[in-house]
């Protein structure tokens, strides 16, 4: 643990909590920002007696109150954000922070991919995701756009995983980070055709046309080559990672 960063993760939201879990496992001291309004939601309260558990250290703070930010900053070497989207502006308040605090070595900031560290996590926008797809409206299954779009689907804990894996990697400083494994780049038609196979049922489809706000069904996860000047994808990088793949995580539906 001697040679890990220290980390500091605003964990109590969806998806904190599987970076302060994926940062505790990997060994790093690991820390979470909590605000004090939380800790007596019982949801919450349990998620942060299970970090207590895990041997993550609480510290409260919140990113409207400077000071406790600096404090909370002070104590580690690399602060991940996890806010979500209608904080993303606010990020500058934890910028501003750790300019004071100063001992700062890297930043990974929320939206990953408009970042200052340029680490970017392709996930599966929700609509997409797998489970969600296939379940709606039980024999009915909605895609968007004409479904030949290839998209990339991850679970969060394998995002998490990733993510910690590039916190002292120096083979990422300065790139972009994508998580784009494998076997988990389909177009919706042909998870769909994955799907009917598993079940041995033909799905009744809706297409939705109006769906060009999602970046996602026009491609733009898959649509670019990496270059190695600007990135890296973590599974090349990380084969020992087992991440899940799309035919396991259908597996786990049937
Ligand atoms: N949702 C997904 O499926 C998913 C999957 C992968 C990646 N992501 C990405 O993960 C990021 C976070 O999204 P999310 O869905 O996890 O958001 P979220 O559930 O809304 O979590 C937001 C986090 O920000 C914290 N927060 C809010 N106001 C705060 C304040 N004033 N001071 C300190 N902390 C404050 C919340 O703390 P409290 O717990 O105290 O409210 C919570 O920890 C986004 O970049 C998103 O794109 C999301």
């Amino acid at each position: 643990m001697a040679n890990k960063s220290k980390i500091l993760i605003g964990g109590t939201g969806y998806f904190g909590k599987f970076v302060v879990e994926a940062s505790a496992k990997a060994g790093h001291p690991t820390f979470a920002l909590v605000r004090e309004s939380t800790v007596s939601d019982p949801a919450k309260g349990k998620l942060i007696e299970n970090f207590k558990n895990l041997g993550v250290t609480i510290l409260h703070g919140d990113i409207c109150d400077h000071q406790s930010l600096v404090k909370a900053i002070k104590q580690v070497d690399v602060v991940v954000s996890t806010v979500g989207a209608l904080q993303l502006a606010d990020q500058t308040n934890i910028i501003s922070a750790i300019k004071e605090a100063g001992n700062v070595k890297r930043f990974f900031p929320s939206e990953f991919g408009n970042d200052v560290d340029h680490v970017h996590a392709v996930e599966p926008a929700k609509s997409l995701h797998p489970p969600i797809l296939l379940k709606s409206g039980g024999s009915k299954v909605t895609i968007l756009g004409d479904g030949n779009v290839k998209a990339i689907f991850n679970k969060e804990d394998d995002i998490a995983t990733y993510t910690i894996k590039a916190v002292d990697d120096p083979r990422t400083l300065n790139k972009t980070l994508l998580i784009m494994p494998p076997n988990n780049i389909y177009t919706s038609n042909e998870l769909v055709a994955l799907w009917e196979k598993k079940v041995g049922k033909a799905w009744r489809k809706v297409m939705f046309q109006k769906s060009s706000f999602l970046r996602i069904s026009k491609g733009d996860q898959t649509n670019f080559e990496i270059d190695p000047s600007w990135g890296v994808e973590a599974s090349e990088l990380y084969p020992d990672v087992k991440y899940s793949t799309v035919d396991e995580m259908l597996d786990q539906l049937v």
